[in-house]
């Protein structure tokens, strides 16, 4: 069973509500319409219903039994206006700004996930990574304990050879563009998090790579790498992580053998941790494009569960993303 599949069965096991703000959006009513046959989660679409309706038409999905919830009239948008001007109001946020917010369905869906009106949120196939992002790390925020939130992307590459039987956890690749020693450590416990409860890996094996490893060059860069790691074995003294390392060095038993001697992840690394968004993001691409790699993305570090989808996404995307952000709400 693939990695996707597994996910699939397990959320099918345990129902929960995922808001959708893109509920008009004709991928998003179509995803919602399959999410509901096969029984994956309870899709709430978010929008106007006669909007809703016109998207369902267009594309012949079914939305019967499907709530939807409009942010223009709904009974609600009051006792979210308030606890949203409470939450941000030492931000600026006035009460007739939090009134006016909650009418707009991104705002209106994380405020549902915020009070326990939802378990999730799906969204991205109409807005960009920060117009959910910003409100979800404004209003969720951050999971006790966590000080970022980050992303990981599940990698299932064709060579199983590599990481878990193929299955290797990329971080962070979508949210934080430089990241601090302190905030890759971060990342780090994150993504080993994430592939302990989303992936069923039972060991992650971190690495935090570079472009040396174990002091092989000098340079500032690498000394922020060698940092994060000296944080996150305080932050999580239990987990296998090393670092720096080269990714040869972290994938390939020989190389880790040669250059990382006696590590307890260099060569076998399942878990795989960047030093920016930049080479992470540019990571990814190369393992899915060149690589051949699947991959699903996820965030991580949010107090419940909000999920990005790309905005060149198809239904299968947004159905597998609803199901990841699913059992990350059952965890
Ligand atoms: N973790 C936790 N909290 C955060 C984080 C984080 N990573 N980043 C910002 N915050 C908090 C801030 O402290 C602030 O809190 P406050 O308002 O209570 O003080 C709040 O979130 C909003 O912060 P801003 O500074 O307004 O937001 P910012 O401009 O930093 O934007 C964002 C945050 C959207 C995540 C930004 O870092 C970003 O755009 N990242 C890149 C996203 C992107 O384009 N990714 C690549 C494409 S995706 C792909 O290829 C699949």
């Amino acid at each position: 069973m693939s990695l996707i599949e597994r996910i699939r069965e397990r959320a099918k096991k345990n129902i929960k509500r995922i808001a959708l703000p893109e509920g008009d959006e004709p991928r998003t009513v179509a995803a919602a319409a399959r999410v509901k046959a096969e029984g994956l989660a309870e899709p709430v679409l978010i929008g106007s219903p006669e909007a809703v309706f016109a998207a369902a038409r267009e594309i012949g999905a079914d939305v019967g039994g499907i709530e939807i919830v409009d942010p223009a009239s709904s009974p609600k948008a009051g006792e979210y206006a308030a606890a949203l001007f409470e939450m941000r109001k030492a931000k600026g946020v006035t009460e007739a700004e939090a009134a006016r917010l909650v009418r707009d369905s991104m705002y209106y869906g994380i405020m549902m996930v915020s009070r326990g009106d939802a378990d999730g949120l799906v969204s991205g196939a109409a807005h960009t990574t920060g117009d959910m992002l910003r409100p979800a790390l404004q209003i969720i925020r951050t999971k006790p304990g966590m000080k970022v939130v980050s992303s990981s992307f599940l990698m299932e590459c064709p060579n199983h050879s590599l990481g878990e039987n193929g299955l290797l956890v990329y971080a962070d690749c979508v949210v934080m563009p430089c990241p601090t020693a302190e905030e890759l450590a971060h990342i780090a416990v994150g993504a080993a998090d994430t592939a302990r409860t989303l992936c069923g890996i039972e060991e992650p094996r971190v690495a935090l790579l570079s472009f040396s490893t174990k002091g092989s060059a000098r340079h500032a860069l690498v000394e922020k790498v060698q940092q994060a790691v000296r944080i996150a074995h305080e932050l999580a003294p239990d987990l296998l992580l090393d670092g720096e390392m080269q990714l040869d060095a972290a994938l390939v038993p020989e190389v880790g053998a040669s250059k990382a001697p006696g590590s307890p992840v260099a060569g076998r690394a399942n878990v795989l941790i960047f030093p920016d968004l930049q080479s992470g993001n540019i990571g990814y691409k190369i393992t899915q494009r060149i690589g051949g790699a699947q991959c699903f993305a996820v965030l991580q570090g949010l107090a419940k569960p909000c999920n990005d989808l790309s905005r060149g996404c198809s239904v299968e995307d947004i159905v597998n993303t609803i199901a990841m952000t699913a059992v990350q709400a059952g965890e």
